[in-house]
């Protein structure tokens, strides 16, 4: 019978709910045919993985694939290529990846291998990644069209590049080959906005163990511990729960590193009377959550803190209540500017009238930044904002971060005249919200955000 961190373990197993189900070949295929179908006859789609970059001499950055790829095909080991030719409004999709080898093997970790890709992934054919030259250049031969973007795989962007330059000059002999090349990032994006039911699975998953992990920092906090000492908590129970990194590197600060939007030094202790203020999120199964929690490390929020902390709130909780289908996702902004607005006058911290703090800039000298994101397989995921220039209405199946904050950083020089009592305070306070039919579903609502929860959960475990 398991005990000690083991039944922790089980009691969270619990509450993040079953394992979901990875993306399945077959939707793999629906993507690939979804955008295939988009793009014109007698073209080439190429998409190319990054190469790994070195940290230092033989060690490398643990690596993660272009998420494009990542989306319409699963793979996620580096040199990579995929491509995709359509004669006749026929595809065939081509994945070119590491061959197997032993001896690499041995030493790096197994790989699928061209067989393993052939079987196991959504792909007509494979090759070993070594063959992409001459095979890319013969196929180019035949297509008008190409779909790529350029910057992960020079030797293929030359390869393109070459293709519709010597095209130009065979055109008059044989009229072969690709005239343009066209980025087909803007269409897999516009895909990538709204989720299937699978990725919002993967998505809520990896909500629930970021959830779990801002509780254990909270209750295993206490008064003089170092931020990354809470980092390491995070980022532990991000794997102890089985997500394999985070979405992005923790933010974990306090005092007035919590004043500093995208703090990451995370190498300060946690003094008396501080907030501290952490954004931090898994990837589980390359899907990212992006949850930030702001309280006071001795477990009871001073009376203007709890000013600062309840305003917050209430501007998201009125920006969530907008997050319904066929509102405009600024509407979220909007209203979350206003209660902040109305609520800073209120505390005599802005003079003017809530109105001409909304235009006069007077709010963004505390709430300087947006108030969301897309969020998915990228924390910043794709998405055009403001397509033909009119701001996107929400639709079922897109997921947006909802994250108002205020920022009082007295090392500021724009902030002289702050009254001390608000000096050093730092609030965000960000879930993510999932657009239904129903409305608003809070894919982070396991981690708690009422000022009397937070106090009770405060270094419980000490
Ligand atoms: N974690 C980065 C952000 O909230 O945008
Ligand atoms: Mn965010
Ligand atoms: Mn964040």
């Amino acid at each position: 019978m398991p005990t000690g961190k083991y039944m922790a373990f089980q009691t969270y197993a619990n509450q993040i709910g079953e394992t979901p189900e990875p993306i399945h070949v077959s939707e793999y295929r629906q993507r690939q045919e979804k955008l295939y179908s988009q793009l014109d006859d007698n073209s080439a789609l190429i998409l190319c993985s990054p190469k790994e970059k070195i940290r230092s001499n033989d060690v490398h950055f643990p690596y993660r694939t272009n998420s494009d790829l990542l989306y319409l095909t699963g793979w996620k080991d580096p040199d990579c290529v995929l491509l995709a030719i359509k004669k006749d409004n026929v595809w065939t999709t081509t994945l070119f990846v590491q061959e197997s080898n032993i001896e690499l093997e041995i030493w790096e970790g197994r790989r699928p291998g061209v067989e393993g890709a052939k079987k196991n992934w959504a792909i007509d054919e494979a090759y070993p990644s070594e063959s992409i030259s001459k095979i890319l250049s013969e196929r180019l031969k035949s297509v008008s069209i190409v779909y790529h973007c350029v910057g992960f795989n020079i030797k293929v962007d030359n390869l393109v590049e070459n293709s519709i330059n010597s095209r130009n000059r065979a055109r008059q002999q044989i009229g072969e080959g690709p005239t343009q090349r066209i980025d087909p990032s803007l269409l897999i994006s516009e895909m990538r906005l709204i989720k299937s039911d699978a990725e919002i699975n993967l998505m809520r998953y990896s909500a629930n163990i970021s959830s779990i992990a801002h509780i254990e920092a909270m209750k295993n906090c206490f008064t003089g511990i170092g931020e990354w000492q809470i980092q390491a908590i995070i980022e532990g129970y991000f794997k102890f729960l089985g997500a394999k990194n985070w979405a992005y590197p923790s933010i974990v600060g306090c005092g007035e590193n919590a004043t500093i939007l995208h703090y990451h030094e995370n190498n300060k202790i946690c003094n008396d009377g501080e907030i501290i203020l952490i954004d931090a999120g898994s990837e589980y199964e390359g899907y990212a959550a992006d949850i930030t929690r702001s309280w006071p490390i001795n477990g009871k929020f001073s009376d203007s803190q709890m000013k600062i902390y309840n305003l917050v709130l209430k501007s998201q909780r009125a920006a969530i209540q907008k997050c319904v289908v066929g509102n405009q996702y600024i509407e979220a902004h909007i209203a979350a500017s206003k209660v902040l607005a109305e609520g800073l006058v209120e505390l005599g911290i802005i003079h003017c009238s809530a109105e001409e703090a909304l235009e006069n800039g007077e709010l963004k000298k505390y709430f300087m930044h947006g108030t969301g994101h897309w969020l998915g397989l990228d924390v910043h995921d794709v998405g055009i904002y403001k397509p033909n220039g009119e701001p996107r209405v929400f639709e079922p199946g897109m997921v947006i971060t909802i994250e108002p904050g205020l920022y009082f950083g007295d090392w500021r020089s724009d902030l002289t005249d702050l009254d001390p009592k608000w000096a050093g305070i730092g609030i965000r306070i960000e879930d993510d919200i999932l657009i239904t039919e129903n409305g608003p579903e809070v894919l982070s609502s396991l981690c708690p955000k009422d000022i009397h929860e937070l106090e009770s959960l405060i270094g419980q475990s000490n």
